[in-house]
């Protein structure tokens, strides 16, 4: 965007509490505050609350919680008995705190919109991410839903790409971070595979997906995921498994320790930075996905 970022002093003290404080007036100003929530998570999203206090104390005029990737975002139904849904009490949390919208990128389910009496607008990076494969130009390419559930974001790629759809069965083992991979269904055989999800976390998924689907006899496995939480052992996973290329975006920190060479980042901050200029002046942010590309996007990603 061209704008200096704000000075805050942001620190714990010996008892572990975090303080914040903002170094300037931002009295009436619009306020978008950018923090995901990834690992320390709660760390994180504590900073981001008392961030938020810090600024509707300081008289700020708006306060949008830039939030490109929301943690959380996974545990969003009663699916057992007695658990939460802690992506609902985050949404609660921010707003109590005096958000007044959110911004975020691909929540694990769109649902989480609902969660929030608040404005929220969702972007995605699945267009920056299938604008990358469309400029390998890949030939027999079939875009692969890792599971059930993001096999509808999955349809739009494959549309985008111009190239048919095959799903994975996937069957989550306990609460553990463990699936299993049971069918993939579609035809793939002879072609090159693009898997899509909307993160990596251990990269079981990811790299289940890929062996189901080479034994299924695909010529190549490619992946994309917009969120690289890249826990545990995921980049070693990542780094022994077949596929040619794993493409992510920027919307948390990679850990620099773990370089892989096959992982790709694209960045989102040029869509965020739109994003936030278009929500400033009141422009609408639904028409930077309204067509096939982002035609009046001035950064748009390389
Ligand atoms: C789950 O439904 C998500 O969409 C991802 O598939 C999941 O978070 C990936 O986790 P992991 O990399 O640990 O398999």
């Amino acid at each position: 965007m061209d704008i200096p970022l704000s000075q805050a002093e942001v620190f714990k003290f010996a008892n572990d509490n975090t303080f914040v404080r903002i170094m300037e007036n931002i009295r009436q100003r619009d306020v978008f505050i950018i923090q995901p929530t990834g690992a320390p998570v709660n760390d994180n999203l504590m900073e981001l609350l008392i961030m938020i206090d810090a600024c509707k104390r300081a008289s700020a005029g708006r306060i949008t919680a830039v939030i490109p990737y929301y943690g959380y975002g996974r545990t969003d139904k009663k699916d057992q008995p007695r658990v939460p849904i802690t992506a609902r009490l985050v949404a609660d949390l921010l707003t109590t705190a005096g958000a007044d919208r959110l911004l975020t990128v691909d929540l694990h389910a769109g649902q989480i919109q609902g969660f929030f009496n608040i404005p929220v607008d969702e972007l995605t990076a699945m267009t920056i991410m299938a604008d990358y494969f469309k400029a390998k130009e890949i030939e027999d390419l079939v875009v692969v839903a890792v599971d059930i559930g993001i096999s509808k974001r999955a349809r739009d790629v494959a549309e985008y790409l111009n190239a048919p759809l095959a799903i994975i069965e996937k069957r989550r083992i306990d609460n553990a971070d463990h699936s299993e991979t049971l069918n993939v269904i579609g035809d793939v055989k002879g072609k090159v595979a693009l898997t899509f999800d909307d993160e990596i976390l251990t990269g079981g998924t990811t790299v289940n997906a890929g062996h189901a689907l080479l034994e299924c006899g695909v010529t190549q496995v490619y992946c994309c995921a917009t969120h690289p939480v890249f826990a545990s052992r995921a980049y070693e996973a990542i780094a022994e498994s077949k596929f040619e290329e794993v493409v992510v975006t920027d919307t948390l920190p990679l850990n620099p320790a773990g370089d892989v060479e096959k992982v790709k980042v694209l960045s989102v901050a040029p869509l965020l930075g739109e994003a936030i200029n278009r929500i400033h002046v009141g422009q609408s942010v639904g028409e930077l996905f309204s067509s096939r590309s982002f035609p009046e996007f001035p950064n748009r990603p390389a």
